[in-house]
């Protein structure tokens, strides 16, 4: 579906950015800009900014930003047609909403399209569980002391032994091999034509947060290898940034999220009334899945297999959760494998007692350092000693470090001055809390020129961003600048875009809206990139002198790149000239306000 662009824009000016992210995100107002902590990346303070005047947000910290479209693109992980139907509705606005044509359908994004096939081919595996060929899975699933309610929740089904009736189920739909191949449900061949890649499998369709099933994990029924088989990445399927069960772990009440290993675990889990349970995708846990969760919460229980795996598992993702501002302690399962094996032998309620006595994350890292040293040996202990005292560094939180130095020392019989003195020593040596110095420059210079030159290519940049902010909020500038800057006297690509933009609208309605051409650009990055153009810092020019020469300055140093740059690409004495005559002309600038 294709929205004319006025729609577009009358939809985002009827949705205020700062109503719609305060919704999201708590905000205070400081100056003429609204703040808070971002919720893009883990801060403790707030970097976060939205601007009413410009409707536009910008993060600080970690670069993110755009306009109220970009910012549910963002957050809800929609589409830019998704977010545009839930902003129009936010704002009463009735979209049209034409029966497709055979067009439009041609023309909805691949996206769009691959949704629409994984969501009927978890609709033909769940129909296959129900028939009678799917009897043994049925089975399978009920020995695994599986629910109706729960194989319904979860969307369970099954793949059949004959191997292409998908691909020619998804054929009769109308789709085509190019776009079949595209969803990893199908390969082609060119000998035996289409076939679906699972095939007598029990079928988990795995789901983004917003219930749209982007791929599928299938297991064998009984023994069999692999065990699971999972879609491949595909245009839909990251996965590093989903995670298994998060769709309905999203809105659990419970105080924190569980991390397990399998699609099993967080089924038993859920089933058992632990609605918070999720697992990565058949791969390791990631650092954005830690930010993913911590849009939901602040403590994460890991829940992860009490084999040596899960162990390493475990002590790969404690820090990332650490990274992303994540709490995080270990749940211990033994004599268990993993929860699945735990809730059936020992029910929920034992499992409720070991989430209660989930061990912090620190003393279980810990806890697997002992297993290298002798503590009976002095030797031994004084290694592993050393080893915590070291690690004791990462908490740079004075308080916080004294808690733990508390913990261990109680734990593992050492005298907690002792252990301080370790520490502090260990912090001394590595030069903790106190400033790096720079890194040498190089003794040929060949450094500092490279550096020189990056430094000044830095600062035409900036000066092009500052000229774009200054233009959107005073538009009085166009004149005044007119007879000097035109929109290719932007090098920079990102900002020579932006300004194509902002000079057309000011030419045709003597007005900027910088929101409105951050919709002209759909890629996320790219609106990223321009959010931090139109927010490049400005110091408060109170003083007008002061402002009037930052302007001329900043005029001057764009121009003279531009003419620097045009002279290098110039192949005609004319053109030469010309370039000439503009530099000599330049002496000339001035600007007054
Ligand atoms: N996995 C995989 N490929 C395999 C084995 C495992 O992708 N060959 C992934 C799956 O996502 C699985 C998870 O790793 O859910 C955990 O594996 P495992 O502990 O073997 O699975 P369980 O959940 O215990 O499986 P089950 O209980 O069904 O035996
Ligand atoms: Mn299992």
């Amino acid at each position: 579906m294709y929205y004319p662009e006025e729609l577009i824009e009358e939809i985002r000016s009827r949705n205020d950015i700062v109503d719609v992210i305060s919704a999201y995100v708590k905000l205070q107002k400081k100056g003429s800009s609204y703040f808070g902590l971002c919720p893009f990346h883990n801060e403790k303070s707030p970097s976060f900014s939205v601007s009413g005047q410009k409707q536009m947000y910008y993060c600080f910290g970690c670069g993110a930003g755009g306009n109220v479209f970009t910012f549910l693109m963002e957050y809800e992980n929609y589409t830019f047609v998704e977010a545009v139907k839930a902003l129009a509705q936010r704002a009463g606005i009735t979209l049209p909403e034409a029966e497709p044509s055979a067009q439009e359908k041609k023309e909805a994004s691949l996206r769009q399209r691959l949704l629409e096939i994984n969501k009927l081919a978890a609709k033909y595996f769940y129909y296959q569980l129900t028939q009678p060929q799917g009897e043994q899975a049925r089975n399978y699933l009920e020995g695994r002391k599986l629910s109706h309610e729960t194989i319904v929740k979860f969307g369970l089904g099954y793949s059949n032994k004959f191997s292409n009736d998908l691909y020619q189920y998804l054929k009769s739909a109308g789709y085509d091999d190019y776009i079949l191949k595209e969803t990893g449900l199908i390969s082609l061949d060119e000998k035996r034509g289409g076939h679906d890649k699972f095939w007598n499998r029990v079928m988990f369709p795995i789901m983004d947060i917003n219930n749209r099933v982007i791929g599928f994990g299938g297991r064998v029924l009984g023994d069999g290898t692999p065990k699971y088989l999972n879609s491949p990445e595909t245009k839909l399927f990251d996965k590093s940034r989903n995670l298994y069960g998060l769709n309905l772990a999203r809105r659990s009440r419970r105080p924190n999220m569980i991390i397990c290993e399998g699609y099993m675990d967080v089924i038993s889990m859920h089933q058992a009334g632990f609605d918070n349970a999720v697992a990565s995708l058949g791969t390791a846990f990631t650092s954005p899945q830690a930010s993913l969760l911590k849009r939901y919460t602040d403590e994460v229980l890991l829940a992860y297999d009490s084999d040596g795996a899960g162990v390493k598992a475990a002590l790969r993702a404690i820090p990332m959760l650490k990274e992303a501002g994540l709490r995080s302690r270990v749940i211990h399962m033994e004599p268990y494998k993993d929860p699945d094996e735990f809730i059936k032998n020992l029910g929920t309620q034992a499992f409720e007692d070991r989430i209660a006595h989930a061990q912090n994350s620190f003393m279980f890292e810990i806890s697997i350092m002992e297993r290298d040293y002798n503590l009976n040996d002095p030797e031994g202990k004084t290694g592993f000693f050393n080893s915590v005292a070291k690690k004791l560094l990462e908490f740079n939180q004075e308080l916080e470090r004294k808690n733990y130095i508390e913990a261990v020392a109680r734990q593992y019989g050492i005298a907690f001055d002792d252990l301080n003195r370790l520490v502090n020593r260990f912090g001394l040596m590595s030069g903790y809390g106190q400033e790096r110095p720079a890194p040498a420059a190089r003794a040929d210079g060949s450094g500092s020129k490279e550096k020189k030159r990056q430094e000044k290519e830095d600062a035409v940049v900036t000066a092009q961003k500052l000229l774009l902010t200054w233009l959107c909020e005073d538009t009085g500038l166009f004149e005044k600048i007119g007879s000097w800057i035109s929109p290719e006297d932007f090098t920079d690509p990102l900002c020579h875009e932006a300004a194509v933009c902002v000079f057309e609208e000011y030419d045709t309605k003597k007005t900027v809206t910088p929101a409105r051409i951050i919709s002209l650009f759909e890629d996320k990055d790219e609106h990223d990139a321009i959010a931090r153009a139109f927010n490049t810092t400005i110091r408060d020019e109170d003083d007008k002198a002061a402002r009037e020469k930052a302007i001329n300055e900043t005029i001057r140093r764009i121009k003279t790149a531009s003419l620097e740059h045009k002279s290098k690409t110039a192949r005609d004495i004319s053109v030469l000239q010309e370039i000439i005559r503009q530099k000599k002309e330049l002496q000339k600038l001035h600007i007054s306000l």
